[in-house]
């Protein structure tokens, strides 16, 4: 009985630690991403703490933008740009670009869908 106890007990042990790696792996190869140049390079534009490079300092973006957003600026920043939605508007009067027919975050970022969700989860742990 005792011997059941512990081969459970650590089995759920496993269990925590496997999902515990699942979610960091996604934030580390999130993090890959945004600093490789020749995949994301984000990190030639983008501060992780709250300065202004070419754009913004993205500490805390995952307040300020929902993730179905980020999801969708990610995949194509100028259609998203172009619907001039409330985020899109905010992030207009910070840039001071509310004129600005297009956006500064470009060539167009071609990222998978698994990648663009291993970066939000990135971005997700600037705080
Ligand atoms: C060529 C420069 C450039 C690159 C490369 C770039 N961005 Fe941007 N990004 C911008 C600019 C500039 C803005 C703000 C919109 C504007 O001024 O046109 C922006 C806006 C954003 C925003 C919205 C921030 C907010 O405060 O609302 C997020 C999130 C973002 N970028 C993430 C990324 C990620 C992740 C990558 C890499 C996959 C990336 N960017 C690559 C220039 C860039």
């Amino acid at each position: 009985m005792k011997r059941y106890v512990c081969i459970l007990s650590g089995l759920a042990f496993a269990i925590v630690l496997m999902n515990y790696s699942f979610v960091s792996a996604d934030a580390a190869k999130g993090q890959a991403i945004f600093n490789d140049a020749k995949v994301g390079n984000c990190k030639t534009c983008h501060d992780t703490g709250d300065k202004k490079k070419v754009g913004p300092g993205l500490k805390g973006v995952t307040d300020r933008q929902p993730k179905e957003w980020l999801q969708k600026w990610l995949a194509d920043p100028q259609a998203v740009w172009d619907a001039n939605d409330e985020h899109v508007q905010d992030l207009k009067k910070r840039m001071n670009k509310v004129d600005k027919p297009k956006t500064a975050m470009k060539p167009a970022i071609k990222l998978t869908p698994e990648q663009v969700a291993d970066v939000i989860d990135f971005l997700g742990t600037l705080k």
